[in-house]
């Protein structure tokens, strides 16, 4: 069964890793999805194995810190595929290691800020006066189980963006039910990306599953399955929640 048939997904973030899953699994789903990043070979490479696994794809490069470049996609998607019905505010990442407060940059703090939080604004802002004109639409936006469990140990502006994501997804959600528009959040724990697999030595991946009730680490697939049902009909009554995908972590 096809889940998402007839609608399109745009997936920031989708040239790798989480994103990459939920275009994968939108596509599979019967979506017509947007791959999006900056690198362009990721993105082609994205769109070519949705389209070899009979799915329909495009793909945009766009910097989501650059409001123009947000739009110019925007315009682009809207020209190729029709408006959205399915965003996901995925692009992101952490730019500064854990550590003591005041040793933190400026640059660093804002460097993390703008690539997180203001991105999510950005794109959201972006995308949200066509959903309203239309009274319809779907947005996920993706946190951090960072920012659900704060410790002496969490990358501290990392964590701050992803708080902040998930308070104005929230926000989104109460000011936007009334145009039958679902505004949800997806925290998740670590998870097993490419990039992680490469970056994090096997003895701190055993350390990392021994926190975890349910012992294994997640999985990009893990996220994409979440990301399908908050943009299903299935959660058609289901907005401003916080959905952790986290194995557990977030309750010990
Ligand atoms: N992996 C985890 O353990 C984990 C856990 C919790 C939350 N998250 C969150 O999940 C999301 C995806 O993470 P991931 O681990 O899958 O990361 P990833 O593999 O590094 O992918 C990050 C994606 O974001 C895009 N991106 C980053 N900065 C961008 C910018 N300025 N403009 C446009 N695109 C940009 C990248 O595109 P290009 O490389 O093509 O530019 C890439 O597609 C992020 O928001 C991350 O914070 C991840």
């Amino acid at each position: 069964m096809n889940i998402l048939n007839n609608k399109v997904a745009l997936v920031t973030g989708s040239s790798s890793g989480i994103g990459a899953a939920i275009a994968r699994l939108f596509a599979q789903e019967g979506a017509r999805v947007v791959v999006h990043g900056r690198d362009t070979n990721a993105i082609s490479s994205v769109q070519a194995q949705i389209e070899s696994g009979g799915g329909k794809a495009m793909c945009v490069a766009a910097d989501v810190t650059k409001f123009d470049e947000i739009e110019s996609m925007r315009h682009q998607i809207e020209r190729t595929f029709g408006p959205i019905d399915i965003l996901v505010a995925n692009a992101g990442q952490n730019l500064i290691m854990p550590g003591p407060f005041e040793e933190i940059s400026e640059e660093g703090w804002h460097a993390t800020i703008n690539v997180n939080l203001t991105a999510t604004f950005l794109t959201i802002k972006s995308f949200l006066p066509g959903m309203k004109e239309r009274k319809a639409g779907n947005i996920i936006t993706i946190s951090s189980a960072a920012a659900r469990r704060p410790t002496s140990r969490s990358p501290i502006p990392y964590t701050a963006a992803k708080a902040g994501i998930q308070v104005m997804t929230q926000i989104i959600a109460a000011q936007v039910g009334p145009y039958s528009i679902r505004a949800n959040c997806i925290t998740p724990e670590t998870i097993l990306t490419e990039g992680n697999q490469q970056r994090i030595p096997d003895e701190q991946k055993q350390a990392l599953l021994d926190m975890h009730p349910i012992k294994r680490l997640g999985t990009p697939e893990d996220v994409a399955r979440a990301a399908l049902f908050l943009a299903s009909d299935d959660a058609a009554w289901i907005t401003g929640i916080i959905v952790d995908v986290a194995g557990g972590s977030v309750l010990v």
